[in-house]
């Protein structure tokens, strides 16, 4: 399995020991990264997890919801231009959470060890403590904890003594272990009703947020069928609506297919002309997206293989298409920042789960309730909350997925699961915001077009291109001048890029060897039950 934290790969390791399968394993790991990765890990977010097991594939959407008194305006002041920071900052950002009746769920209908069993590492770590990693000592005295410095209650638990810890220090979460402790004995009623979600209202209600009980009481998970694609002789399963990852890896592959990407050169100017012009035409189409209750485009509709011949017939490799052809909108500046976190595990049987779940950005809202110890989201930040405005990923997003009360924001987490009918199987997923779905795609096509190695086709450095702006970006060392030069003589503006995606991705060839790959642009670890690695 490959998680974002050493402590989740080893949790999930000792489960599968004791005789766990891959869904005990994966709710461990992600309960695990709600104590040790506060910033992405979490109980008061929400996610999605592509499931293979027992023969059957299917996804759980355990996203949060706009409260009930959510309403399309709520982020815009009076003369309807958007409020500074209103859908990211404090408890008006937060969506109601879906995690602990998710990985609850999750674990009932797959799992097979005990539910105290599965909960105990996380309980142990938050009450005998853990050493703060480097990545989250980083993480807390920087930038990225700016939210979390703005609330006392945070403060106290993260920036003990005013400041972030150092790495190595160890940490206890007293409050946390009780809530963990409470959801082993009661279940998610002990999280979602009673004292704690008490007290969620009630720090929620003192900064100015809607969340309210009843809200919370009546939140449930979704089952949903995974939204299954066929690409380079592979079956591929992926997240669909309110995800929208699906959606951009099925159309982008499609197209991708339909212009014969594995006949062109490998890291040559073609390929990376052809992704951009892919990924253009299935962020535009993303637009047009929103939660599957109440918006009124049809995913298969858009992937009709006409419909796929068709804009695979309007892609040219010598001259780019301007994002605003293939779909024409105003285009106001955007600006990018995330976390989330993503976790791939296969058992000894070839169970597999690929699970994403996040805060949306670091810290989520920066608001923890004291109580329970834990953070409140920011998903809020996930819905178009500004008509034409840029959330924090750069996403422009339309009508269909405008804040409205219940509904689920439109997201782009992909947690994918792939197998050809020889039996290899492979997991793979990512955090990352609007990159999740273009970085998740790249290591897949290293890995089914390419054949590479599973290490190296997630260390290969990776490009993104996400419609508006119109913009190819580039990791270090993702495209020579040379390339840059053939790119943009076909007019197509290319940017040096920080990491897209942490792609975590686990394989298990048909003879039942497995390996597992982190991603070496963070702080994650892979590991492999009775191999060197473990
Ligand atoms: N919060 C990021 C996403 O769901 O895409």
């Amino acid at each position: 399995m490959a998680t974002q934290a050493r402590e989740a790969t080893d949790a999930a390791i000792s489960i599968l020991k004791a005789g766990g399968n891959a869904a005990d394993a994966a709710v461990a790991a992600a309960l695990v990264l709600a104590v040790v990765y506060p910033n992405a890990g979490n109980l008061g977010g929400g996610g999605f997890a592509v499931i293979r097991m027992r023969g059957r594939t299917t996804s759980l959407d355990f996203r949060e919801t706009a409260p009930s008194e959510a309403s399309a305006g709520m982020y815009l002041g009076p003369e309807g231009s958007p409020k500074p920071l209103a859908s990211l900052l404090g408890p008006l950002a937060a969506g109601i959470p879906g995690s602990p009746r998710g990985y609850f769920e999750l674990h009932r209908r797959f799992g097979r060890l005990g539910w105290a069993r599965v909960v105990a590492p996380a309980i142990r770590l938050a009450r005998d403590g853990f050493p703060v990693s480097a990545h989250l000592a980083r993480l807390l005295g920087s930038e990225d904890a700016v939210f979390l410095r703005a609330f006392e209650e945070s403060r106290r638990v993260w920036l003990p003594e005013g400041r972030a810890p150092e790495a190595g220090r160890m940490i206890r979460l007293p409050a946390l272990a009780r809530t963990l402790q409470a959801y082993a004995d009661r279940g998610p009623d002990a999280i979602m009703s009673g004292e704690v979600a008490r007290a969620m209202v009630r720090v929620s209600t003192r900064h100015g947020g809607i969340l309210s009980l009843q809200d919370l009481e009546t939140y449930r998970p979704v089952w949903r069928k995974s939204l299954g694609f066929d690409a380079f002789g592979w079956h591929v399963a992926s997240m669909g609506l309110p995800s929208s990852g699906g959606l951009i890896l099925a159309e982008s592959s499609a197209l991708l297919e339909g212009k014969n990407y594995a006949g062109l050169p490998k890291g040559g100017a073609d390929r990376m002309m052809l992704l951009a012009e892919a990924w253009k035409r299935a962020f535009a189409d993303r637009y047009l997206l929103g939660d599957p209750a109440s918006t009124r485009a049809d995913v298969s509709t858009l992937l009709l293989p006409q419909r796929m011949e068709r804009l695979a017939g309007e892609i040219s490799l010598a001259k780019s298409t301007p994002s605003a052809v293939v779909r024409s909108i105003e285009l106001p500046p955007g600006r990018e920042s995330s976390e989330t976190t993503h976790l791939s595990i296969i058992d000894g049987e070839g169970g597999a789960i690929s699970l994403t779940t996040t805060l949306n950005g670091n810290f989520g809202c920066g608001l923890l309730v004291p109580e329970a110890g834990f953070l409140l989201n920011n998903e809020m930040d996930d819905f178009a909350t500004a008509p034409g405005q840029a959330n924090q990923f750069g996403l422009i997003q339309g009508e269909a997925n405008a804040v409205a009360p219940g509904r689920r924001m439109l997201s782009s987490m992909s947690p994918t699961i792939a197998w050809n009918d020889e039996g290899d199987l492979i997991v793979l997923g990512a955090p990352g915001g609007s990159r999740i779905p273009t970085g998740t795609l790249q290591v897949l096509l290293h890995l089914i077009v390419d054949g590479e190695d599973l290490q190296a086709a997630v260390d290969a450095p990776r490009i993104h291109h996400q419609w508006l702006p119109d913009r190819l970006f580039a990791e270090e060392g993702a495209l020579s001048p040379e390339t840059i030069a053939v790119i943009r003589s076909r007019g197509l503006e290319t940017s040096s890029t920080r990491a897209v995606g942490l792609v975590q991705a686990v394989r298990r060839e048909a003879d039942g060897s497995m390996e597992a790959a982190t991603d070496p642009r963070g702080s994650g670890e892979a590991g492999v039950v009775g191999s060197e690695s473990e």
